[in-house]
């Protein structure tokens, strides 16, 4: 680094402030102490207890009063030079710069307080929402929170992605990309995944073939904003992911529901449906369906490919949840087989290593994917694409294929110990099938227990659990949640099954 030269004039006359107190340093803090020094002496500027003109003391007074090495106050001054609050006055010092670099914004009218309240007073098009939004600011976290079957963090390789990521943002900002060339995401990561969803899933693609998206809801409203325009049918399960049906509905397509039983969606339903009306779109969740946790069986889904072509639809399928198996191997998805270009396949990352890793991605004919990347580059111009460089990294070079090898055994066993409790401790209430896989169970609770009572008797004991509001409308899952069982280890989950055990035991 160039040290600027800070000259200490013997004969200088500065003002001598009380440079010990107001440039106190926390020798204990983990800032560094050019950048504490740095800080303050901004500090007292806009206080206004140094002003513009004054000269500082030389550096070399300043190390002594402070009793630090003069190459940390070099340090601190270039740090206040770079961000233009000093000049440096050659001969004579570093003085505090005429102009400052606070600039204030200029007033056009009168300003008003608390000029936002509840209600735009233009007309807006307000979406029918059934997603309620418990993140109210302000509102503490429970304790614990029972959620819909997310992984759980902590055993995610997170600390090996962060090294990666900090070591490529480096090489990020050295390297040149033309417009839109990141808009189908992270040119490593699409071909990385070439190779890991031959591997994991049987799919023969090319990096055209793919795109990424921020997790797989961004995926699945891409998708069908190019299948799909107001008054076109889409058939979805019967009870479905709610938020794919939310992204349907704002589109303007009829929702055509069929039943799902233990099989999976019920394929002379869908039959029935085509003879009906053309449908345009088919929307599947082939393993752990959510939210009923069923996985679509071999023969449901040879069926559907036979009457995709037949009827002539294009079919989403959400692998939202591929990864987590515990008493038998995943099915290859529909996307492996011969669908001759009808199925546009969805998975996330963010399913499997953390909720708050946003990585999704979407595998389809090329023409589609190019399509796609355009929709994409309405709402999102870009991929965050040195984190997804991160993860092409590990990915390739195994780290990602371990984890998902310890977090499975940790979550069988997370999966055992949440059934034999609620064998246990809550048989006659919540009655459920184990899952083969996935992260949640489908628990139904018996009707003399209102799931909206009891989620409001938990969260006053510090458990969030779910009203089930979000499959309401379907009369056999009124009383229905899914129960996540990953995000917490055994002991908690213990501790908030006792919880809940008090509430429902408790007259509700
Ligand atoms: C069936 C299904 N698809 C897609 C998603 C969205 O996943 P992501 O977090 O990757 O956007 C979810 C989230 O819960 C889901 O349950």
């Amino acid at each position: 680094m160039d040290y600027l030269y800070y000259p200490d004039l013997k004969n200088r006359v500065v003002q001598m402030l009380p440079f010990t107190t107001l440039l106190s340093i926390d020798k204990e803090s983990p800032q560094p102490i050019f950048l504490q020094i740095a800080n303050n002496v901004v500090n007292i500027i806009r206080e206004g207890q140094i002003k513009p003109g004054t000269m500082l003391p030389g550096t070399r007074e300043l190390a002594k009063l402070l009793n630090i090495h003069r190459k940390t106050v070099i340090a601190a001054y270039d740090e206040l030079y770079a961000q233009s609050w000093i000049e440096v006055i050659p001969r004579k010092g570093a003085m505090i710069a005429q102009n400052l670099p606070d600039l204030k914004p200029q007033r056009w009218n009168e300003p008003r307080s608390g000029s936002y309240g509840e209600f735009l007073a233009a007309p807006f098009y307000q979406m029918e929402t059934h997603t309620p939004i418990v993140s109210v600011p302000g509102l503490r976290s429970p304790e614990f929170i029972i959620d819909g079957g997310y992984p759980d963090s902590r055993l995610a390789p997170l600390d090996l992605l962060n090294r990666e990521y900090r070591s490529r943002s480096k090489l990020a900002s050295a390297r040149k990309w033309l417009p839109g060339s990141l808009g189908g995401g992270s040119p490593l990561l699409r071909e990385a995944l070439v190779a890991y969803l031959l591997e994991s899933r049987g799919l023969n693609i090319e990096a055209q073939h793919t795109m990424t998206t921020h997790g797989a809801q961004m995926s699945i409203y891409i998708a069908a904003s190019l299948l799909l325009q107001a008054g076109d049918a889409v058939i979805v399960g019967d009870p479905s992911y709610f938020m794919a049906n939310m992204v349907f509905e704002k589109l303007g397509a009829r929702l055509v529901k069929v039943p799902v039983d233990a099989w999976g969606m019920d394929m002379d339903a869908v039959e029935q449906a085509c003879k009906k009306q053309q449908i345009n779109v088919l929307y599947v969740i082939p393993h752990h369906h959510h939210p009923t946790t069923v996985t679509l069986s071999p023969q449901r889904r040879m069926r559907l490919l036979e009457l995709s072509r037949k009827y002539n639809f294009a079919i989403i399928e959400d692998d939202y949840d591929y990864e987590f198996h515990y008493n038998s191997a995943p099915y290859l998805p529909l996307a492996s087989s011969q669908h001759e270009g009808r199925v546009i396949y969805i998975g996330s990352f963010s399913k499997s290593i953390a909720s708050s890793i946003r990585i999704g991605f979407m595998v389809a004919p090329a023409d589609f994917i190019r399509q796609a990347i355009q929709m994409r580059m309405i709402i999102d111009l870009r991929a965050d694409h040195v984190l997804e460089d991160a993860l092409a990294a590990l990915i390739q070079n195994g780290d990602i294929g371990r984890y998902l090898k310890k977090a499975n055994k940790a979550y069988f066993d997370r999966l055992n110990n949440l059934c034999t409790l609620l064998d246990q401790e809550l048989k006659g209430i919540v009655s459920f099938e184990r899952p083969s896989g996935g992260m949640a169970i489908w628990a139904n609770f018996n009707e003399a227990y209102p799931l909206a009572k009891v989620a409001d008797a938990a969260i006053s004991k510090g458990l969030y659990i779910s009203s089930g509001i979000h499959y309401h409308g379907n009369p056999q899952h009124n009383n229905s949640i899914r129960m996540g069982f990953a995000t917490m280890n055994i002991a908690e989950m213990n501790a908030a099954i006792e919880i809940l055990c008090k509430v429902l035991k408790a007259k509700i």
